[in-house]
């Protein structure tokens, strides 16, 4: 393993109301302790500020949400920035989930204006990239994932790009019980990670944390992270439930 950081992060999307997403994240800090592999918790908006509360003395674990604005205040009623989330506790930041993508039509071109306020506001971005099943059938999976990096992230200079860390979340895997095998994460890391070098060098590629989400579970994980170029996963549904996160979180 390069010099690059390990995370295994829990995308909770819509579920559990206040109180029983403080109890999952109480739950989650008494069966974990220190060790090589940052937990990070994609919890809620809502639930950002009692999950910080929680996790203030606790340094391996940090909190994303799952979206955030392009701007940075204003009238766009519903939405939340960047400032706001850096004031309840939020690290990093989900974009470009593809259930974003898909049901909130956010575009490669938006995607790339949020990551760079996020940055410049000291947000970390969690970039999803990832193709649907017609996109790898018809075998044009690797050009595809491409295009989202360039689009949404490769305007960013070095120093901006090296705040971020990617999600390769084949669609056709996610919440679906098929996870990719392994071999073909790791060929899909692989040529992130070379995209990467062309575009910033060899040793940003190096540092750049890559995770794999779509269906990883306990059963499936070990096997995931053993892949050279899988630093760790993006857990929907198995994130849900102590025992199944912190099982994956051991798997390393
Ligand atoms: P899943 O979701 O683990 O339930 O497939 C992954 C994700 O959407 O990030």
């Amino acid at each position: 393993m390069e010099n690059r950081k390990q995370i295994v992060a829990g995308n909770w999307k819509m579920h559990k109301t206040y109180d029983e997403g403080m109890a999952l994240v109480n739950e989650i800090i008494s069966k974990t302790h220190e060790g090589n592999v940052q937990v990070v918790l994609g919890v809620p908006f809502i639930h950002l500020k009692g999950a910080a509360d929680l996790t203030a003395n606790i340094p391996y674990i940090s909190l994303a949400s799952q979206n955030c604005h392009e701007k940075e205040s204003g009238a766009y009623t519903g939405e939340v920035s960047a400032d706001m989330l850096l004031s309840v506790g939020a690290e990093y930041v989900i974009l470009g989930h593809s259930e974003r993508r898909e049901h909130f039509k956010e575009s490669n071109e938006v995607l790339s204006k949020k990551a760079e306020h996020a940055i410049s506001k000291g947000l970390l971005p969690i970039f999803c990239c990832g193709e649907s099943l017609r996109i790898r059938k018809a075998s044009i999976h690797v050009d595809f994932v491409a295009n989202q990096l360039i689009e949404g992230l490769f305007h960013l200079n070095k120093e901006a790009f090296a705040k971020v860390v990617i999600a390769y979340e084949p669609v056709w895997a996610i919440g679906t019980g098929e996870t990719a095998t392994p071999e073909q994460a790791q060929t899909m890391h692989q040529d992130i990670r070379k995209l990467i070098e062309k575009k910033y060098g060899g040793q940003t590629a190096q540092n750049t944390t890559i995770l794999y989400g779509g269906s990883v579970k306990p059963d499936n994980a070990r096997d995931l992270f053993s892949q050279t170029d899988v630093d760790g996963a993006l857990v929907g549904g198995a994130s849900l439930n102590a025992d199944d996160f912190v099982a994956i979180i051991n798997s390393f």
